[in-house]
């Protein structure tokens, strides 16, 4: 995904938009571009790299302008470079534009639009929007709603657009379908941006563009058509959002800050969803379609990337505790392996963006088939938790760190409170059962405080990983998904090879990557599986394996064995994720800033992917 900003008022807009593309930088940061009107001429300036680059640029050459647009890209097509970076401007230099999205007929469009004469610069798939708007305003006497409502009809894909044009320096146009777009209201100054980070500052009240609508916007109003152009009218939003929420508040970098929120978020995605004597579970946001939920014959996880891992987690869970036939997939493969959708299933899409192109087309094809959709979502009004029948928000607050972290914690806690709700419904569980559960849900956030006082210790363990080439990290049962969360963390943020597997699977193959250069992590705890687990660790130490166990509080053998032994405090088993997620977490971090390695802003990714 890329981010985009527009702002026109009193400001130098340059100055506020490359300010909003620094808070958008999570979305991509590949490179970036501003656009703004000097001299009665488009003036781009735009720059390979990070958006500190167009910063002192655009100091540099003291570039003013009462209007701007700008962009900063995760690159899809064409390599990241100066010239594929946004802003696109049309042949004539009538009309740049910013784009967040993919157009899937650009090469069609392109290759019409050649033959017309038109010099195409970049190998992007966003330039070709600039050139088409540019003739098909000629087309229509200059007239830009017009314009605007043929060229999304002609678009096939995802986009946000944000337009300028030479001939109407006073506006900001845009267009949008699929991916997300928000204006923002000021006192003589209007905003837009791909989410409300760039704009909390300025305004809390904004409107969220829907599909196939065009915006037209000025510095003192605006107007919102829909693809029919006529004008229409929204309910403004107040955005909740803090800026605190979206600085560091002095921890080095945001993943750190997450992960330290954690106690806090935790308790957030149940705050007022247990009752006051831990006998129910309690979720405002089923209501028409608590039948359907809980007479499923089937629950289907769908998500990708940490939330698939979250997901995988509830499968374990929810087979226990409700006795229902669970399935887990990740959203890309679901869609195109033909999956036998039955109406009437119940589908939970997993994501902490809301906005993940596979998760969204995914449920949407489960949706056509029948199956009842309840969305676990972090960003409010996005387009998961739209499309979803119903669902419930995970509350963990806005992550701007690459590498999700408290966003899984709050999604774990939402499927567990969806799974004793369900269980209470279906009398799985016992009304003694419910009530444990419920106390020991409540008793996690300082259990998760307790593991954070050992990051110090963590860090020491960490630097015995400095080096490491390749890594495996061990679970069972309900601990393997967390294995594999914890080997997506330390390949996403340190660039080392890290493979999460089942531990019992370690003697049908990875056994063979096991020597003294290949460190091992664990989790051990004293659950079901730990007489089990140990003997893994054996087998290990016996092929001279470094391991780094997370054991429960007290356990007197592991200690013995293992190398590193990492403690955590007791809780049941199906709960311990919340807790074993958490040292993993920290190992990623430390590991990857002993390493010197961009935690917030690994390389290659962005914090959620709106494209297929
Ligand atoms: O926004 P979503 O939860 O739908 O995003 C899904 C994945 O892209 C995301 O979890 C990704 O794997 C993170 N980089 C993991 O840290």
């Amino acid at each position: 995904m890329c981010g985009i900003v527009g702002y026109i008022g009193s400001k130098n807009a340059i100055e506020v938009v490359v300010k909003g593309l620094q808070r958008l930088e999570y979305r991509g940061y590949d490179s970036a571009g501003v656009a703004g009107i000097s001299n009665g001429k488009i003036q781009i300036v735009k720059k390979n790299g990070r958006v500190d680059i167009l910063k002192q640029t655009v100091e540099d050459i003291k570039f003013t302008s009462h209007v701007g647009i700008g962009h900063t890209r995760w690159a899809t097509h064409g390599e990241p470079s100066d010239i594929n970076a946004h802003p696109h401007i049309s042949s004539k230099g009538k009309v740049a534009i910013v784009h967040n999205g993919i157009i899937e007929n650009y090469l069609t469009l392109k290759k019409e639009l050649q033959k017309k004469g038109k010099v195409f610069l970049s190998e992007t798939d966003s330039e070709v929007i600039a050139h088409l708007l540019e003739e098909v305003l000629e087309a229509n006497g200059g007239d830009m709603i017009a314009s605007l409502q043929i060229v999304q009809r002609t678009l096939v894909g995802a986009f946000a657009v944000v337009i300028l044009s030479v001939e109407q320096p006073d506006m900001i146009y845009a267009i949008k379908k699929g991916t997300p777009l928000v204006l923002g209201i000021g006192q003589g100054e209007n905003f837009l941006a791909s989410d409300g980070t760039p704009l909390v500052q300025y305004t809390k009240s904004v409107i969220y563009i829907g599909d196939g609508e065009i915006l037209r916007m000025s510095a003192k109003d605006f107007q919102i058509y829909n693809s029919d152009i006529q004008e229409i009218s929204h309910k403004t939003s107040t955005l909740e959002m803090e800026l605190s929420m979206i600085e560091k508040d002095g921890f080095e970098h945001f993943m750190l800050k997450e992960i330290f929120e954690q106690p806090k978020t935790i308790l957030d995605s149940m705050r007022g969803r247990i009752t006051a004597d831990f006998s129910e579970v309690k979720l405002g946001g089923i209501n028409k379609y608590a039948p359907q939920l809980y007479n499923a014959n089937r629950y289907l996880f769908l998500a990708c990337g940490t939330s698939f891992h979250a997901g995988m987690v509830a499968r374990y869970v929810f087979e226990q505790w409700c006795r229902v036939a669970c399935e887990v997939d990740v959203a890309s493969e679901f869609r195109y392996r033909k999956p036998v959708i039955h109406s009437g299933d119940a589908i939970f899409a997993i994501s902490q963006s809301g906005e993940t192109a596979d998760t969204i087309v995914a449920i949407e094809e489960a949706k056509e088939h029948g199956a009842n959709i309840f969305g676990i979502c972090n960003v409010v009004g996005s387009t998961i938790s739209r499309v979803s029948h119903e669902g419930a928000y995970t509350h963990a607050g806005v992550e701007i760190g690459v590498a999700s972290t408290k966003a899984f914690t709050a999604q774990l806690t939402v499927l567990y409170l969806f799974g004793l709700k369900i269980a209470q419904s279906k009398g799985t569980l016992t009304a003694e059962q419910i009530k444990q559960y419920n106390k020991e849900l409540l008793a996690i956030p300082n259990q998760v405080a307790e593991i954070l006082k050992m990051s110090a210790e963590i860090l020491e363990i960490s630097k015995t990983l400095k080096d490491a080439h390749s890594m495996l990290f061990l679970g069972r049962g309900v601990q393997f998904p967390i294995a594999l969360e914890g080997a997506l963390k330390m390949k996403e943020i340190t660039y080392i090879h890290a493979e999460g597997y089942a531990a019992g699977e370690m003697k049908h193959g990875p056994i063979a990557l096991i020597d003294e250069n290949v460190p091992t992590v664990i989790i051990a705890v004293k659950d079901s599986n730990y007489l089990k687990v140990i003997s893994n660790i054996k087998e290990i130490k016996a092929r001279k394996g470094k391991v780094i166990a997370i054991i429960t509080k007290g356990d007197k053998d592991i200690p013995g064995i293992a190398d590193h032994c990492i403690e955590i405090p007791e809780t049941s088993d199906a709960l311990y994720p919340l807790l074993t997620t958490i040292p993993l977490q920290l190992l990623s971090y430390h590991t990857a800033n002993v390493r010197g390695c961009d935690i917030d802003k690994p390389r290659n990714l962005a914090k959620s992917v709106t494209v297929e």
